[in-house]
């Protein structure tokens, strides 16, 4: 894969602009077009230490723009499809973006990679679209789980896969498509709960959690995934699908936010539970063994270590969360029943 040119959306979120810097490390011989729309969800201070080389360059723009798309894809090899609206709180306010962004957006992308003729198509998806799992249950979402998406925002993540999927066997377009668990780690926006509620308890704010904050979810360190993504890349199967974790074990919602409190010297007390999300998931749970025994790949980093870096990384870092915060007060208010 040597002298590749990516074409990378969303570039500028989180683990976009995590996979670019790991990319721009580990693979300086490649160029990098990052297209992204610069939303809410969009910082290029995440790229600052890559955004003056010469085999980096930034695009503003839509994925729904198919002139602009066709015209960044012509001079591509590969793309790395990350740009979405992410946020299941936001999907439940406001659909629309969803449906515009993750269905229409990866139908203008797909349509281009195949008048593009580009070599690999690498979509990436999430385990929310199989739905919810029984607490309590050993059960666990693989590459054969049915599809029981129940958010706006796991609905158009499930029509993308479907999407792709349907250009692989209609048209012989080369996809993969990784689905994978609750990502964390640097420059994840102060929206989702665990840098959440790093900046809460360093405001000396209450910590909101939904209902009894049983819920489980499966998380995986970011820069995890970017080796997840780069095994996919080098050496995953054409048209195959991909289900990445982190964890081994059960760990609820409740039970993370106390493992930051306690990283952070704080009493538990600081926990404060707000009404559930409607229709909020109860359990996710990831079985990544196919990656693991096809690819080679498995997390090499504990949840504990992960925290631990990624408490320590908010700390050394407030000047990039703190604006967003500001910035965004009117919706953490709206969403937590006005605990900002
Ligand atoms: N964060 C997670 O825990 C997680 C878990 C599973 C899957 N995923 C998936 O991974 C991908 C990246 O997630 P993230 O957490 O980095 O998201 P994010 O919200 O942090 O970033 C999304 C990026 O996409 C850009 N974008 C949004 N709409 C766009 C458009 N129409 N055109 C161009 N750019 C646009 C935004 O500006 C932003 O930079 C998404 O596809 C998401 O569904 C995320």
């Amino acid at each position: 894969m040597a002298n590749q040119t990516i074409l990378v959306t969303g570039g500028a979120g989180f683990i976009g602009s995590n996979f670019i810097l790991y990319w721009m490390n580990n693979h300086p011989e490649d160029k990098i077009i990052n297209l992204d729309a610069l939303t809410y969800a969009g910082n290029t201070k995440n790229l600052a230490s890559v955004s003056d080389l010469p085999n980096y360059i930034f695009v503003e723009g839509n994925i729904t723009d198919r002139e602009l798309v066709d015209r960044l894809m012509a001079s591509c090899d590969i793309v790395v499809h990350f740009a979405a609206e992410s946020h299941v709180d936001r999907s439940i306010l406001n659909p629309d973006t969803f449906i515009q962004t993750n269905i229409i957006g990866t139908h203008v992308l797909l349509e281009s990679a195949l008048h593009n003729d580009i070599k690999h198509f690498h979509h990436i998806s999430t385990d929310e679209v199989f739905g919810s799992l029984k607490l309590g249950s050993d059960t666990q979402f693989s590459e054969h789980t049915p599809y029981d998406p129940r958010s706006p925002y796991s609905a158009s993540k499930a029509s993308s896969d479907h999407l792709v999927r349907a250009y692989g066997e209609t048209y012989g377009l080369n996809y993969t498509i990784t689905n994978c668990s609750n990502n964390y780690g640097e420059y994840q926006f102060p929206e989702k709960l665990i840098p959440l509620a790093i900046s809460h308890i360093l405001a000396d704010k209450p910590v909101p959690v939904y209902g009894d904050g049983l819920q489980v979810r499966d998380w995986l360190y970011v820069q995890d995934h970017c080796t997840a993504i780069e095994k996919v890349l080098q050496s995953g199967k054409s048209q195959e699908t991909y289900v990445v974790g982190g964890l081994t074990e059960d760990i609820p919602n409740i039970e993370v936010v106390k493992t930051i409190l306690r990283i952070m010297k704080k009493p538990e007390d600081m926990l404060i539970h707000v009404t559930d999300r409607a229709g909020h998931d109860v359990r996710y749970s990831v079985n990544w063994s196919k990656i693991e025994s096809d690819l080679g790949w498995k997390p090499s980093v504990s949840f504990e270590e992960g925290m631990q870096k990624t408490v320590a990384w908010y700390l050394a870092n407030e000047a990039w969360w703190k604006p967003l915060v500001s910035a965004n007060a009117a919706y953490f208010k709206k969403n937590y029943q006005g605990r900002e």
